[in-house]
């Protein structure tokens, strides 16, 4: 069991220490928006942030995540309103979706810490899951958000 605070609620899942955080989002917090690609920190289709620093969840066990804050892509904004997202939606940076969520958490903690972004911190800072093509426009959906 761990407790955790998860979308600013705490909370407390019963499930053994080693499961990755990913799963006791997903299978126990019912929180499915973040996303399984690799489960090897590679792809970041599941990136949450943890006290502030984006990160695969898929190698963060939940012992790892005791006590820690998760914001999920669910948390970010309730009404789904948050610049990042307004900006992904008005330079048309999405195509399949599967890895949106990662990489708008991936945005906003980088904005977070740096609201004028070069193509460079961008490509740094986001996850390289996406296969769609969208990459331009996902630095230009960034450096908008900034
Ligand atoms: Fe976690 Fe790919 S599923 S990094």
């Amino acid at each position: 069991m761990a407790s955790l605070t998860i979308n600013a609620q705490p909370l407390d899942i019963r499930l053994p220490e080693d499961t990755p955080l990913l799963w006791a989002l997903r299978d126990a917090a019912n929180l499915t928006g973040t996303k399984y690609g690799c489960g090897t920190g590679e792809c970041g289709a599941c990136t949450v942030i943890v006290d502030g620093q984006a990160m695969p969840s898929c190698t963060l066990s939940l012992g790892e995540a005791e006590g820690r804050s998760v914001t999920t892509i669910e948390g970010l904004s309730p009404d789904r309103n948050h610049p990042v997202q307004q900006a992904f939606a008005a330079e048309q940076a999405i195509q399949c979706g599967f890895c949106t969520p990662g990489l708008i958490m991936a945005a906003a903690a980088l904005l977070a810490h740096n609201a004028d972004p070069s193509e460079a911190d961008v490509f740094a800072a986001l996850p390289h899951v996406c296969r769609c093509g969208v990459q331009p426009r996902l630095v230009r959906a960034v450096q908008r958000a900034g």
